[in-house]
């Protein structure tokens, strides 16, 4: 079965009419790669996936996004469950002007997961050792997040998110704030991480595409333009738009 079933989905702000009908399978544990030029609906179809959308006045969607087989746009669906399943990390980082520690430990708190100190502490630690950054920071804990380099902060992030086990982790354009080298470590851990997790990635960079995704989803113009093997979209794609965009003749 498929970890994620985008089918027939279209979303609309207000009267503009942002994702055309998109059908997408994602599999389990792989990485996914979305890619496109500006404007084509990238973010606006990942944050539909655990509808973070939907605090966007005025949005309205059809068609269905199916996690493990049930559909995350019907009635009665717990958000707040969907969003822990399905965790999510932006361009930007943006840690919590709290402890580095309280931003790791806050989503175990406000969701009820652990309140126990002991149990706490050990999700903290796990969480921050997945995303290699338990050994630069296990002496300041307490430190403010804002106090670490934008990479760690970034890492930091992503910890947060593993902290309330998520199946589903999706980025977008986490590295675009990054030097080339903090973006080179952090698509390694975005490596690793897929042993666990299915990644679903929104990048503008084709080598980081090319470099971590197993799969990737070519956009335009609020369409699904192909999906197909990271390989084949990138070396021998089935359309001439998807040709012209990964060769760099527009975009
Ligand atoms: N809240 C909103 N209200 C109205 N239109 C929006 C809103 N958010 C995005 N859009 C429009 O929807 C389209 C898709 O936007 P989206 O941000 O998903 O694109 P993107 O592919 O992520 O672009 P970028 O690469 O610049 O991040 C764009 O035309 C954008 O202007
Ligand atoms: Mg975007």
């Amino acid at each position: 079965m498929a970890k994620i079933e985008i089918k027939n989905f279209n979303l609309y702000y207000a009267d503009f009419h942002a994702l055309k009908n998109i059908n997408i399978n994602i599999e389990e544990k792989r990485v996914t790669a979305v890619v496109g030029p500006s404007g084509c609906g990238k973010s606006t179809l990942l944050k539909s996936i655990n509808r973070i959308n939907d605090i966007i006045e005025g949005i309205h969607t059809t068609g269905e996004i199916n996690i493990a087989g049930s559909n995350t746009y019907d009635e009665g669906v717990d958000v707040n469950l969907l969003r822990r399943n399905v965790g999510i990390v932006f361009q930007r980082p943006n840690p919590f002007p709290i402890s580095i520690y309280e931003n790791v430990a806050f989503g175990l708190k406000v969701n009820r997961i652990a309140s126990r100190k002991s149990v706490v502490d050990e999700t903290v630690e796990k969480s921050l050792k997945d995303v290699l950054l338990w050994n630069d920071i296990k002496d300041k804990l307490r430190k403010s997040a804002l106090s670490l380099t934008l990479e760690q902060q970034q890492r930091l992030c992503i910890a947060r998110v593993i902290a309330v086990t998520p199946q589903i982790i999706l980025l977008d354009e986490p590295c675009s704030s990054l030097d080339p080298i903090a973006t080179r470590r952090i698509e390694e851990l975005m490596i690793k991480l897929k042993d666990k997790y299915t990644i679903v990635i929104v990048t503008h960079n084709m080598q980081q595409a090319a470099r971590v995704s197993h799969d990737t989803a070519f956009m335009l113009l609020g369409q699904l333009v192909e999906f197909d093997k990271t390989e084949k979209i990138f070396t021998n794609p089935s359309k001439k738009e998807t040709d012209d965009y990964v060769t760099g003749r527009f975009g």
